[in-house]
């Protein structure tokens, strides 16, 4: 059976589906930001530094799993910072000349923001090296023997890259970054503030412990979290009195398959899958993809990261192995592992 992978509620991804009001839910500063406390101390040192000196923000690269909010951090530095901001990504940047033109038309301490950039060609990514460390760009006319390369200068300007992992970058890329910050995933209690101040701005009657149902299931993730809520306001309103409190937040969740840490189907197809088809584990990332039908990256950056954090997936240099927790979770016994003492409860 193909799920329907794409229309997960709790995928991380942004979809059409979020609308408009995803934007108005972005924080506009670093004090309405919530979570990411470690990134924030050091960011709010660092704009600081930059704006005391009169100078740009040094570049900076933001990785962490999706859904945490780059892009939404990225914003609040550009708001922060008093500069405009050009958001673009790696896979929209096409040829050299597509950065060009967006580099040139750049003012001082400009933010461009490239989301996605470990998936910039390599040719563009060389263009972005001079761009990078000396702001120029090197630009080759004429062919053959009196082709001659020129030299433009570049506006100061201030580079965002965000990927999912720091891993995927080229090392030359990576090493031009001056400041290199992980989003973490989020807290409940993060999270709970997060629903209870999107509730504010969609003038949605959300109780506290409507909230910590919702951020509990929430994966880590605000972007799930704003849409959960979203969702179960719906229930709130066509079967409740309009208000989410715990127990519709429960009764709503558990209608959308979502269970109590926020695992939905795909998720438990594929704990399940590495119990009942691979003994437990360990199981290859690649024969575990073609296993339930998803590509290995996605599992790696989607699915992963959230049931690691649970602790119910571990990575082993063998492969992906279930633990005790993610059997007990799934009310599923620990398979025997081959050589070793059978677990039980
Ligand atoms: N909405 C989405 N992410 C948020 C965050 N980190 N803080 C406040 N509101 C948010």
């Amino acid at each position: 059976m193909e799920m329907d992978y794409e229309n997960r509620i709790v995928a991380p991804e942004y979809t059409p589906e979020d609308g408009d009001s995803e934007l108005s839910l972005r924080p506009k500063t670093l004090k309405e930001y919530i979570g990411q406390q470690k990134a924030k101390e050091n960011l709010k040192v660092f704009i600081e530094a930059a704006r005391q000196r009169g100078e740009s923000l040094d570049h900076v690269l933001l990785y962490g799993p999706p859904g945490l909010g780059k892009t939404t951090l990225a914003g609040v530095i550009s708001n922060e910072m008093g500069v405009n901001i050009r958001v673009t990504s790696g896979p929209a940047i096409e040829k050299p000349g597509d950065l060009a033109a967006l580099l040139t038309n750049l003012s001082p301490g400009d933010i461009l923001f490239i989301d996605e950039i470990h998936r910039l060609q390599r040719s563009v990514e060389e263009v972005l090296y001079p761009a990078m460390e000396d702001y120029a760009l090197d630009i080759i006319i004429g062919k053959g023997p009196s082709a001659r390369s020129i030299r433009l200068d570049l506006p100061k300007f201030t580079l965002i890259g965000a990927t999912t992992r720091a891993g995927q970058l080229s090392a030359p890329l990576r090493d031009r970054f001056g400041v290199i910050l992980r989003l973490e995933l989020y807290s409940c209690e993060e999270l709970c503030s997060i629903i209870m101040r999107s509730s504010g701005i969609l003038g949605i009657a959300c109780k506290e412990e409507g909230a910590f149902e919702l951020a509990r299931r929430a994966r880590g993730t605000p972007r799930v979290a704003n849409r959960l809520l979203k969702r179960v306001r719906d229930f709130a309103q066509v079967e409740g009195d309009g208000i989410i409190t715990a127990k519709i937040a429960d009764n709503a969740l558990d209608r959308l398959e979502i269970d109590l840490l926020g695992l939905d189907a795909v998720d438990r197809r594929m704990l399940e899958t590495i119990i009942r088809s691979y003994a437990g584990g360990p199981v290859g990332l690649e024969t575990l993809a073609a296993a339930i039908g998803e590509e290995a990256i996605t599992i790696e950056d989607v699915y992963e990261p959230y049931l690691m954090q649970l602790g119910f997936l571990s990575r082993t240099p063998r492969g992906r192995c279930i633990t005790p927790a993610g059997c007990a979770h799934l009310k599923l016994e620990m398979p025997g592992q081959p050589g070793s003492e059978q677990i039980t409860f």
